[in-house]
């Protein structure tokens, strides 16, 4: 038997259909280099890129990326600035390639909270590649689970005080319907560097079935291979969804 992971999946292996990924380790991956927390951030940027890359050539459908979550507002400014102006970067410097590749961008969270030069490049890039449909990228951006879900049922609430919901018609269906991630479907594969054991307010109610795999690599050292071999490994689970085994 083949003990190397090979560099692409082999033929009728089961791809997870959405991959989402919790990017952590990026500040422990400079302070190991004496270099500065942002430094590990444009770093990150790199992997990101090749996780983008590698899902399109392997033809995973939804990447989804926790870029920055409502907590990390909490941060230094001048962290929070610089990661700002990075995310603005690599739209600039990606979007091309994300063109002519087929993948739509897509971003999920606080747009409102953003500075408004990002926002105008993300309101460009998803007009522009609004009709791409290889690849879907979902960048999570000031994104927090509790408070989409607090979101979503105060716009059910609304519905249903306007006389325009019923109140028994709020089922689990439903109710996801008024997440951002309305059109998307849950992640099969939930990925989180940096080896800590949590979810960190991402995707609650998204991952109630999703297989999870925590490395300990820090982001900005994730590499392809590392994610053959998660790959790997999530195509001999076996996923039950609560069932039993026939
Ligand atoms: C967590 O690492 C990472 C972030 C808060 C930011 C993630 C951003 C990137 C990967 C770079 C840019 C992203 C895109 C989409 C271009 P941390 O700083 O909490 O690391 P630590 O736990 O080691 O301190």
């Amino acid at each position: 038997m083949k003990s190397e992971v090979s560099e692409t999946p082999y033929a009728g292996a089961r791809l997870p259909l959405h991959v989402a990924v919790i990017m952590d380790g990026n500040g422990r991956w400079a302070k190991k280099r004496m270099l500065n927390r942002v430094k590990g951030h444009e770093k990150g940027a790199d992997a990101v890129r090749m996780m983008i890359r590698t899902c399109r050539e392997i033809g995973i459908r939804h990447l989804t990326l926790y870029a920055f979550s409502t907590e990390n507002w909490q941060r230094p400014k001048t962290e929070v600035k610089a990661l700002m102006e990075l995310l603005k970067r690599f739209l600039a410097s990606e979007k091309q390639e994300m063109i002519d590749n087929h993948i739509r961008i897509n971003v999920i969270g606080e747009l409102d909270r953003l500075p408004e030069d990002l926002v105008v490049s993300i309101k460009k890039a998803m007009d522009e590649t609004a009709d791409k449909n290889a690849m879907q990228l979902n960048l999570a951006l000031s994104y927090g689970g509790r408070s989409e879900i607090a979101m979503a049922c105060a716009e059910i609430a609304r519905k249903v005080k306007n006389g325009e919901a019923d109140i028994h018609a709020i089922t689990p269906e439903y109710f996801e319907r008024h997440l951002y991630t309305a059109d998307i479907p849950d992640p099969d594969l939930l990925i989180r560097t940096g080896g800590e054991y949590r979810i960190s307010n991402f995707l609650l109610w998204q991952i109630a079935y999703s297989e999870l795999f925590i490395t300990s690599t820090l982001w900005p050292d994730f590499s392809r291979k590392e994610f053959m071999e998660i790959l790997s490994d999530y195509n001999r689970r076996e996923r039950r969804f609560g069932r039993v085994d026939d």
